[in-house]
C-alpha cells in the first residue's frame, strides 16, 4: 500500500507539469482526488488494514494528498495566468491600426462671404428677403424698367423658360416684389442665385450669386448711399478703404453709379488685375428710378430710394484674394480645405 501510494504521488506530480489548460488540470484532479479517485479508493481501502497500521497509513496519505493539493494549487494559478494571458493577447485592439478619416466640411468661400455681407447689413438694420429663382418676365424686367425690346436687355443673356417666365438674371427682381407688396420706411437685402446663359471662363459662370439692397423711404439721398456703401466696404475690406463712385447706367435707377474700390494686387499704382486703372468695380447703384417707384405703386413725389447690386463671387475672390472664377466651382478639396 505504501508504494502504491507514494506511486500515486509520483505519478499526479508527474502528470501535473504534463497538463497544458485549466481542464486537463480539474481532469486530473478528478482522477485522483475526486469520489473514485486513485487515493480516494486508497483512503476506502484502510478498512481492510489491522487497526495498529492504521494511523501511520493513514498520515502517509494525508500528506501524499496534502502535497498533491497543494501542487495542484500552484499549477492551477499558473495555468490560469497563462490563459488570461492568451485571452488579453487575443482581445488585444491594435490601436496603431490606421482608422478610416472623417474629414470635417467646410463653409465654402462664397457663402462664409455671402454670411459676412449679411452680417455688415443686418448689423446696420437691413432685413433679409428672398425671392424665386424661376421668376416672371414682370418683375426681372417690366417692373424694372426694362420693357420688351429694350436694348438693355441684350446685357443679360437671358435664360427663358417661356415667353413670360425666366430664370432670373439678376436679384433686383426682389426689389420689384418687396416694393409692390410693402410701403415705405423699406430696409432690405435680398441675396441669392442667379443664372445667365454664358459661357463659363474665367470671369463668367451661368449660374452664380447677387446680394441686391434697397431702401425707400423719405428724404433718401445719393449721400446716404455713398455712406452706406462707403461703410460696407470698410467692414467687410478692412478699414481705410475707400470707395469710388463712377457715372453709370441702369433702366432701374437714376442717376445710376458702379462702385470701384482700390485694387488691392497694387494698391491703386495699376497692374494687370485691375487694367492699369488702379480700381477694381465691385458693384452697381443708385437712385431708385422714379418710374420704377410709381409702376410698382409707391408715389415717387412723396418717398426716394436708392439701390445697389453685387456679385457675391466677386466680393469673395476680392476679400480672400482668390486668382480666378473656376477655383469657386470646381470643389477641388485642396483649395476648399484651405477656408477652415
Ligand atoms: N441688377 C444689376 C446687375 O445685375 C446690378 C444692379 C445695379 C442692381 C444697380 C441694383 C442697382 O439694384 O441699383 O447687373
Amino acid at each position: 500500500m505504501e508504494n502504491s501510494i507514494r506511486e500515486i504521488r509520483e505519478k499526479a506530480l508527474a502528470g501535473l507539469a504534463e497538463v497544458r489548460d485549466t481542464a486537463g488540470l480539474e481532469q486530473l484532479r478528478v482522477n485522483i482526488l475526486g469520489k473514485k479517485g486513485e487515493l480516494t479508493g486508497i483512503l476506502r481501502g484502510m478498512g481492510q488494514l489491522p487497526a495498529d497500521k492504521r494511523p501511520a497509513m493513514g498520515q502517509l496519505v494525508n500528506e501524499a494528498r496534502a502535497a498533491i493539493e497543494e501542487a495542484l494549487e500552484r499549477r492551477l494559478s499558473e495555468l490560469r495566468a497563462r490563459e488570461k494571458d492568451a485571452r488579453l493577447k487575443a482581445e488585444a485592439i491594435d490601436v496603431t491600426l490606421p482608422v478610416e478619416k472623417r474629414t470635417m466640411g467646410a463653409v465654402h468661400p462664397v457663402f462664409s462671404c455671402m454670411e459676412e455681407m449679411i452680417d455688415i447689413f443686418v448689423g446696420m438694420g437691413y432685413e433679409v428677403v428672398e425671392g424665386p429663382e424661376v421668376e416672371f418676365d414682370h418683375y426681372n424686367f417690366e417692373l424694372l424698367n426694362l420693357p420688351k425690346n429694350h436694348p438693355a436687355r441684350d446685357a443679360q443673356d437671358t435664360f427663358y423658360v417661356d415667353d413670360n417666365i425666366v430664370l432670373r438674371t439678376h436679384t433686383s427682381p426682389v426689389q420689384a416684389r418687396i416694393m409692390t407688396t410693402r410701403r415705405p420706411p423699406i430696409r432690405v437685402i435680398c441675396p441669392g442665385r442667379v443664372y445667365r446663359a454664358d459661357e463659363a471662363d474665367a470671369t463668367h459662370s451661368p449660374v452664380f450669386h447677387q446680394m441686391e439692397g434697397l431702401v425707400i423711404d423719405e428724404g433718401v439721398t445719393m449721400g446716404d448711399l455713398k455712406g452706406t456703401l462707403d461703410q460696407f466696404a470698410a467692414r467687410l475690406f478692412g478699414e481705410g478703404v475707400s470707395t469710388r463712385f463712377r457715372p453709370s447706367y441702369f433702366p432701374f435707377t437714376e442717376p445710376s453709379a458702379e462702385v470701384d474700390i482700390p485694387c488691392a494686387n497694387c494698391k491703386g499704382a495699376g497692374c494687370r488685375m485691375c487694367k492699369g486703372t488702379g480700381f477694381i468695380e465691385v458693384l452697381g447703384s443708385g437712385m431708385v428710378n422714379p418710374k420704377v417707384l410709381d409702376m410698382c405703386g409707391i408715389d415717387s413725389r412723396r418717398y426716394s430710394g436708392f439701390a445697389f447690386g453685387m456679385g457675391i463671387e466677386r466680393m469673395a475672390l476680392l476679400k480672400y484674394n482668390i486668382p480666378g472664377l473656376r477655383l469657386m466651382y470646381e470643389n477641388d478639396l485642396r483649395f476648399l480645405s484651405q477656408f477652415r
